[in-house]
Formats: C-alpha cells, sequence, structure tokens
C-alpha cells in the first residue's frame, strides 16, 4: 500500500538531482534502482566532483543551515510581520458602487433551473462588497432579497439603489422585487433571531441564504490583538452557523426545501502571503467544514449547503487596503495563474448556480472562484 508512495518520493528525489543521464532510463529500472530507505542520502554523481562538499544543490537542502543558498530562501512562501491591517471603522469604509447594466432582463435563452423566481433570499454583510454584488445577481434572477448587516443606514441606502437601479434596467416591468434591510450582529443568537424573525414578518417566509458577514485584518500571529481574534471567529464562524442553524430550522419547520451558500475564502485551504492573517484562514476552514458538515446533517430535509471560496476580489474595501499597501497589489498578482484579481461581479454566476435548482444534486461542495490562486 505504501509502495507508491515510496516510488513518488524516490522519483521527486531523483526529479531534484543532478543526474541528468538517469531520465533517459525506462520507468521499471528507475523504480529498481531508486526504491531504498528514505533516510539514505541522495547518491552523489561524478558530476558532484565540481561542486565543494556544500555544494550548491545541498545548500538547498535540510543538510545545510538557514540561509545557506541565499536570500531567496522561502521568498515566495512566508508572511511579513511588519504587514498590519486592521479592519477600517464604520465612518472609514467605502461604499460598494451597485453594478451597472448588468441587471437587466435580457431575452437569451438560458436554462430555466437557473431562475430564483418567487423566492426569498437573505444576504448576511449585504451593505457592502461581495455580498451587495451578489444581492444584486440574486434579484435579476427573480428573488425577493432581505439585505442583513450590522450597518443597517448602509443596508437601506443600497437596497433603495438596487430597487432604483432595477427599476431602471427593466423599463415597463411592473412588479418591482421586495428589496428589504435588516440590522444583525451575526456573531450575536439573540440578534440573529430578532433579524430573522423581521424577515419573515416582513416575506411571509426565507427559502435561501447567503452568508457573507466576514472581514479579515492583518496582524502576525504572536501580535494578533486577543479580543480582535474572538470578534473575527465570531463574525464569521458563529456568524455563519448561527444565520445558518437558523434558516435551516424555519425550513424545516415549513417543511420546505431551501439552499444555503456560506461565502468561505481560499484561505481556508492555502496561507496567504506576505500578509499573515492565521485566525481568518482558520475560520475560514471551519466555514468550509460547516457546510460538508450540514450538507450531511440537512441532506434529508432537502436543504442543501455549499460553500464559494473566492480568491483577492477588487472590492471596495480591498481596493482602499491595495491604495493604502500599493506592493501588496503585485505580490498578489504575482500568485494567481490567471493574473488577475477578481471582480466582484464573477461571483455572480457561482452564487445564483448554487442557490438554485441547477445545483441540484450538490452539497457540501466548495465552488473555488480564485483565478486558480489554489492550484499552484
Ligand atoms: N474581498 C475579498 O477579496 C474576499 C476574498 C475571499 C473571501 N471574502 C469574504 O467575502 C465576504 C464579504 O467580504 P467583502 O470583501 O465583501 O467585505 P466587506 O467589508 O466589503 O463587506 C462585509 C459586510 O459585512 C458586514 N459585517 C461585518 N461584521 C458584521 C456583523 N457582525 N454582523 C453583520 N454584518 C457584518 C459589514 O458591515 C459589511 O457590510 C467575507 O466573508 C470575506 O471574508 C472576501
Amino acid at each position: 500500500m505504501f509502495r507508491p508512495t515510496i516510488t513518488r518520493q524516490a522519483l521527486k528525489a531523483l526529479n531534484t538531482s543532478t543526474r541528468p543521464s538517469a531520465f533517459a532510463a525506462s520507468s521499471s529500472s528507475l523504480r529498481s534502482s531508486f526504491v531504498r530507505p528514505l533516510s539514505s542520502s541522495i547518491p552523489r554523481t561524478k558530476d558532484n566532483k565540481k561542486y565543494p562538499k556544500n555544494g550548491f544543490l545541498e545548500s538547498a537542502t535540510t543538510k545545510a543551515p538557514q540561509g545557506a543558498s541565499g536570500e531567496q530562501e522561502g521568498k515566495y512562501a512566508r508572511t511579513d510581520e511588519d504587514i498590519v491591517i486592521p479592519y477600517p471603522d464604520d465612518a472609514h469604509m467605502p461604499a460598494q458602487p451597485i453594478v451597472q447594466g448588468r441587471g437587466g432582463m435580457h431575452f437569451k435563452r438560458t436554462l430555466a433551473q437557473f431562475s430564483l423566481e418567487n423566492k426569498v433570499t437573505v444576504v448576511t454583510g449585504g451593505a457592502r462588497g461581495l455580498g451587495l454584488v451578489m444581492a444584486q445577481a440574486i434579484v435579476a434572477s427573480g428573488s425577493d432579497i432581505a439585505i442583513v448587516d450590522l450597518n443597517k443606514e448602509e443596508a437601506e441606502t443600497q437596497a433603495k439603489k438596487l430597487v432604483d437601479t432595477f427599476r431602471r434596467e427593466n423599463p415597463g416591468l411592473e412588479q418591482m422585487p421586495k428589496v428589504t434591510a435588516h440590522y444583525s450582529d451575526v456573531s450575536n443568537p439573540d440578534s440573529v433571531n430578532a433579524s430573522l424573525q423581521e424577515i419573515i414578518d416582513q416575506h411571509g417566509r426565507i427559502d435561501s441564504l447567503v452568508t457573507s458577514a466576514g472581514f479579515t485584518e492583518n496582524f502576525d500571529a504572536i501580535s494578533y490583538p486577543y479580543d480582535r481574534m474572538q470578534k473575527l471567529w465570531g463574525v464569521v464562524v458563529d456568524g455563519t452557523y448561527l444565520f445558518s442553524t437558523g434558516v435551516a430550522k424555519h425550513l424545516m419547520e415549513r417543511n420546505a426545501s431551501g439552499s444555503i451558500v456560506m461565502i468561505g475564502s481560499m484561505s481556508s485551504s492555502i496561507v496567504n502571503i506576505p500578509q499573515p492573517q492565521a485566525p481568518y484562514n482558520a475560520a475560514k476552514a471551519a466555514v468550509r467544514h460547516l457546510a460538508s458538515s450540514f450538507g450531511v446533517e440537512w441532506a434529508g430535509s432537502n436543504i442543501r449547503v455549499n460553500c464559494i471560496s473566492p480568491g483577492y476580489m477588487l472590492t471596495a474595501l480591498t481596493r482602499k487596503i491595495l491604495d493604502e499597501n500599493p506592493d501588496l497589489r503585485e505580490k498578489w498578482t504575482s500568485l494567481i495563474p490567471l493574473g488577475k484579481m477578481g471582480d466582484p461581479e464573477d461571483l455572480m454566476g457561482a452564487v445564483i448556480f448554487l442557490l438554485s435548482d441547477a445545483s441540484r444534486y450538490m452539497t457540501g461542495a466548495e465552488i473555488r472562484v480564485d483565478g486558480g490562486y489554489t492550484l499552484t
């Protein structure tokens, strides 16, 4: 059972050795010559005579002390503790512009399965950023919507703009979508229950949920303020948990099917560099596994739970962070195979797919929308 692994490791060692002639050997002869205890050292070749005992290859292995092969060691794989980015207070938070000219009715043929007609969808953290743009996509796809946010004033302003934009882009349409704004601190159970009740009172029911409330901050792990860490886990993990269980309970009481989409992050499976953000990464890993766990637990009730893991998306807030830390832009884009940050609109398709019947055989799944970041 372990043999293939050992063979792979031995071949990997071979590939990093200095034996170009070995590549010409047949795979069976490779296996017989290089399957050996992993603790033994890589055989030295005639070419090694060229290099002193601690030659350039050895200096790049664990046999040599740190730094022996130059300053590049770990250069593209480490966090930088000098990067400190606290989450701005509300007064300094930029507003997310409403997407123009994309949400209108169109007459091109598309699958009816993607429609959210006659649904009521809740989006947490919907006053800004990704939540707001996804809310627009949800309205454009036929659903009524309840925008939930800590900042109710911004949620109300954006709810109004959303309906105004929809009206402008759909001239002649008589029935406007119902868009409401609600206060909630998603990390507080009483606040969550109160806002869910308010939404049910105003809309009659809830069919779907998108949990987008969340934030990130950058401090190195040792200096991370404990109260900020608790706050982050409270909003990202507890907030996702509380809203999802609240909506699932409501669906079960109605004996209705539903779809929940959690906004995770590529940080759930990789460690971002260079900015340090250990609590956020761990919190998003928890979100991803909550989607799987709830997906299994509620499958019998016909409630699907999936997760979208975005990469770097250029929201109004990310724009502000990059304006203040211009070096980050180059570092981030250099690590993305598609070479670009995502636009919030790039999540529209994924969220509608997961909310709609188009994904009815999917639960507990993760869709990564990250330009390929997690692949390399
Ligand atoms: N922007 C990105 O590049 C990116 C990448 C991956 C994942 N994400 C995730 O996407 C989600 C949305 O991020 P964003 O970039 O749109 O952020 P954002 O700051 O623009 O919007 C987040 C919204 O959540 C609200 N919020 C914060 N705490 C809350 C609380 N306790 N209760 C209710 N609402 C609260 C904020 O008021 C804000 O309106 C987050 O979960 C984030 O971690 C973002």
